[in-house]
C-alpha cells in the first residue's frame, strides 16, 4: 500500500494506492475509521454493473445500512438535475451530517458526487474510489467539483476536498483502451508543462497502450507520478487559480472539441492533447516557441496521439462558439476577438503571467482548426 498526502493549502487529504485482498482490507478499515453512520454510494452505471459486489461492500461500511444511487455512465451524469436526483436518493435514504458520500466511478461521477457532497448539509464528508486512470491521477489531486450548464464544461460547481481517496488499480483492467489513453493525456500534459521525470514517464509509454493493462506496477507508477506532479502547485494554490492554472494547459480548445463531438466520441484526455497541439501552433505563430521546441513538444503528444481527429468533424463555428465561452474567460480581460490559455515557450517552460494565462487573437484558433480540416 502506497500512502500519500495531498496538501490543498492548509487542508491535508490522504490517498492510499494499491490492489489485492490486503489492500481492500486496508481500504475498508480506513473508511470505517471515519465512523460514518451511513455510507452513501454514488456509482457510475457501467462501474456499478461491472463491480456490483464492491458497491455492496462499500455500502456496508457504515454503522447503518448504506444507500446506493446509480448515475448515468460518464459525462452524461454531469447535470444539475442529477445533483438533485442523487441528493434525493441520499436524503430519503436517511442521510445525516455524519454520513459519508462515497463516489465509485470516473472523473465525471466524482465531479457530480463532489458537488452533491458539497451542497448536502453545506458539506458532507467525501471518499473517492476512482475507477479510471484519468480520475486516479488527475481528478484525485483537485478540489474542483462541477457539472456542465448551458453547453459549457464545468461552469457550475464549487471546491470541496475529499476526506479520503482509495485508489485500487484493479479497476483499470476493465477500462476500454481509449479511456486508458485518455488518462494518459493528462500525463502528457504534465510532461509538457513540467518536463523532467514527467516527460521521461511519457517517453516510456508503449506503442500498444493496452499492454499496460496487466502491469500493476507501471499503472501504480503512472498514478503516483501524476498525483505528485500537482503537489507543489496545490500546496501553494489549492484552488488552481494562479500557479495551479498551468494544469489547464490545452483545456480552452480541448474542452470545446470534447463538447462539440457527440458524448463519448473524443475522451477528455485525448481532447486535451488536441488542445495542446493547438497551443504549440499558436505559441509558434506568435514567435514564442522556437521550431525545435515545437517539434519536441508535438513529438511527446505524438507518443499517445497518432491518429486524426474522429470523422465527421463538428463544424468550425460550433467549436469556435464553445472556445469563446470557455469558463476561464474574463480572468485576463480578453477583448471580444481574443481568447486565453496557458502557453509555453518550450517543454517545461510555461509563460509566467500573474494568472499563468496568456491572451491571443481567436483567429489563430480558427486558423489551426482549418488546418485540421474544420469548415463551416
Ligand atoms: N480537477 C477535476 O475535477 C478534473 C480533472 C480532470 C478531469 N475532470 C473531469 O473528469 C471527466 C473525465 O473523467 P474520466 O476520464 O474518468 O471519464 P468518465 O468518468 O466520463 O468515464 C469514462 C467512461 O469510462 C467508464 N468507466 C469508468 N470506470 C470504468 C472501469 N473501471 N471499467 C470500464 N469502464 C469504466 C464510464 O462509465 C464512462 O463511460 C470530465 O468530465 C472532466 O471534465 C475533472
Amino acid at each position: 500500500v502506497v500512502s500519500l498526502n495531498i496538501q490543498f493549502g492548509h487542508i491535508g487529504v490522504p490517498v492510499i494506492i494499491g490492489t489485492g485482498p490486503g489492500f481492500e482490507q486496508a481500504a475498508d478499515k480506513a473508511i470505517r475509521a471515519l465512523d460514518p453512520d451511513r455510507v452513501l454510494v454514488l456509482a457510475d452505471a457501467t462501474v456499478a454493473q461491472l463491480y456490483a459486489a464492491d458497491v455492496q461492500r462499500f455500502a456496508a461500511l457504515g454503522r447503518l445500512p448504506g444507500v446506493v444511487h446509480v448515475a448515468p455512465a460518464g459525462e452524461a451524469c454531469k447535470t444539475l438535475s442529477n445533483v438533485e436526483d442523487v441528493a434525493e436518493t441520499f436524503m430519503t435514504g436517511g442521510a445525516t451530517k455524519q454520513s459519508l458520500v462515497l463516489v465509485f466511478g470516473g472523473g465525471a461521477t466524482m465531479n457530480l458526487g463532489g458537488l452533491t457532497a458539497a451542497l448536502m448539509y453545506r458539506g458532507l464528508r467525501l471518499c473517492h474510489v476512482p475507477t479510471t486512470l484519468m480520475a486516479q491521477n488527475d481528478v484525485v489531486p483537485s478540489m474542483k467539483t462541477a457539472v456542465n450548464l448551458c453547453g459549457r464544461k464545468n461552469n457550475f460547481g464549487t471546491f470541496h476536498p475529499a476526506t479520503l481517496n482509495v485508489i485500487d488499480t484493479r479497476y483499470l483492467h476493465s477500462l476500454p483502451v481509449d479511456e486508458l489513453r485518455s488518462g494518459m493525456g493528462e500525463l502528457v500534459k504534465n510532461a509538457l508543462i513540467l518536463g523532467g521525470e514527467h516527460a521521461a514517464l511519457v517517453e516510456r509509454i508503449p506503442a500498444s497502450v493496452g499492454d499496460l493493462l496487466g502491469d500493476e506496477a507501471r499503472l501504480a507508477e503512472m498514478v503516483e507520478t501524476g498525483i505528485r506532479a500537482k503537489l507543489p502547485a496545490l500546496a501553494a494554490d489549492a484552488q488552481e487559480a494562479t500557479t495551479g492554472m498551468i494544469f489547464e494547459y490545452g483545456h480552452t480548445v480541448g474542452h470545446a472539441l470534447e463538447l462539440a463531438y457527440a458524448p463519448g466520441t473524443l475522451p477528455h484526455g485525448l481532447a486535451i492533447c488536441w488542445g495542446m497541439r493547438c497551443c504549440s501552433f499558436i505559441a509558434s505563430r506568435l514567435g514564442l516557441m522556437p521550431p525545435a521546441e515545437r517539434q519536441r513538444h508535438d513529438a511527446l503528444i505524438g507518443i499517445l496521439l497518432s491518429e486524426d481527429l474522429p470523422r465527421p468533424l463538428p463544424s468550425l463555428s460550433d467549436v469556435m462558439f464553445r472556445v469563446m465561452r470557455d469558463s476561464k474567460r474574463g480572468r485576463v480581460g480578453e477583448a471580444a476577438d481574443e481568447v486565453s490559455c496557458v502557453l509555453l515557450t518550450g517543454v517545461g517552460r510555461p509563460i509566467p503571467t500573474p494568472s499563468m494565462l496568456s491572451k491571443f487573437p481567436a483567429s489563430l484558433v480558427s486558423e489551426w482548426l482549418r488546418e485540421q480540416g474544420f469548415r463551416d
